[in-house]
């Protein structure tokens, strides 16, 4: 398994994990179908889910397949021009770091790696996604990259080393959100006034639509058959201990979601959170000094950077 995150994603990680089965008050599960009434509701109101780009889908089939070749990955990202150039463009970007330029999709695929390769064509699929989302497009991929940079970093200090299936998780995890804003913008744009008015999304959401963009996002998931663990993240990112299989990665997904929203970034703004008292940062002894730095990090990533973040 290369790029994918699965029930087995926590036992790759080179430490043990706490498994979160849950059931109190749990309102999205991964592992259960949903409940078919609330389905029928999102399907029913907000009509058939986006499907995933072709090559792309093709792609991240490929990069999960661990017999296949960089030759055949790069081979397929190459039948898509607009794919191969924004790989490329993203490899050279500093958000990836690379220390050497990367002039061609084999290289890429060659020295950054399946995982690496698997984060860029799924930040492509996001951006796409999150640029047809009207007005609010540009700040949910801020909010997007932001949480998936700041994720990375948490999971990387806690000594995780797939790093990049946490990045991946972290970047996908509102993707309900990008839908309804794509696909009912007016209703949104209701909820989002709910939201500036006190209210947690998930809150508005269900006032207004009946469901949460988390609901909608878990479907999404599951029909381009994300793996379990970051269907997982996705249903369950406001309510981490109610995953089911991905305890830590949803836990690791809302902490860097939660610093999204302490700084301002994205939709949701609560400058009076308290970073330092995280529920989730308490049950996976992530530091004070980790949560500082992650302030940094997210800040640094983010489009209108503050002077000052500690
Ligand atoms: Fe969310
Ligand atoms: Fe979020």
């Amino acid at each position: 398994m290369r790029i994918s995150l699965t029930e087995d994603w926590s036992s790759e990680q080179g430490k043990s994990v706490k498994y979160s089965m849950k059931s109190n008050n749990c309102e999205v599960r991964t592992t259960a179908p949903p409940p078919s009434s609330g389905a029928e509701k999102i399907i029913g109101l907000v009509g058939d889910l986006p499907a995933m780009p072709h090559i792309a889908a093709q792609v991240v089939q490929k990069l999960a397949n661990p017999d296949s070749t960089p030759q055949e990955i790069h081979e397929l990202i190459s039948k898509d021009q607009s794919l191969a150039a924004r790989v490329l463009k993203m490899a050279n970007s500093p958000l990836y770091g690379a220390s050497r330029g990367v002039s061609s999709i084999k290289e890429a695929v060659i020295f950054m790696g399946f995982d690496t390769i698997g984060s860029l064509i799924m930040t492509s699929v996001m951006k796409d996604m999150t640029a047809t989302a009207g007005k609010s497009g540009k700040s949910l991929w801020e909010h997007s990259i932001c949480c998936a940079v700041g994720a990375r970093h948490i999971g990387r200090n806690l000594g995780y080393q797939r790093v990049e299936e946490i990045f991946l998780a972290a970047l996908m995890h509102d993707i309900g959100k990008s839908v309804l804003f794509l696909q009912i913008p007016d209703i949104m744009g209701q909820v989002v006034s709910s939201v500036n008015g006190g209210k947690s999304f998930p809150e508005a959401e269900r006032e207004l639509l009946g469901f949460a963009h988390m609901e909608a996002g878990r479907l999404l998931a599951q029909n381009w058959q994300f793996p379990l663990a970051m269907v997982d993240a996705v249903a369950n990112h406001h309510e981490p201990d109610c995953a089911a299989t991905a305890g830590e990665l949803t836990h690791i997904v809302s902490i860097a979601n939660i610093l999204c929203h302490k700084l301002s970034i994205g939709l949701t703004k609560r400058p009076e959170i308290d970073p330092f008292e995280l529920q989730s940062a308490k049950e996976l002894g992530v530091s004070d000094k980790l949560i500082s730095e992650t302030l940094i990090i997210i800040n640094n990533a983010s489009f209108n950077k503050k002077p000052n973040v500690n």
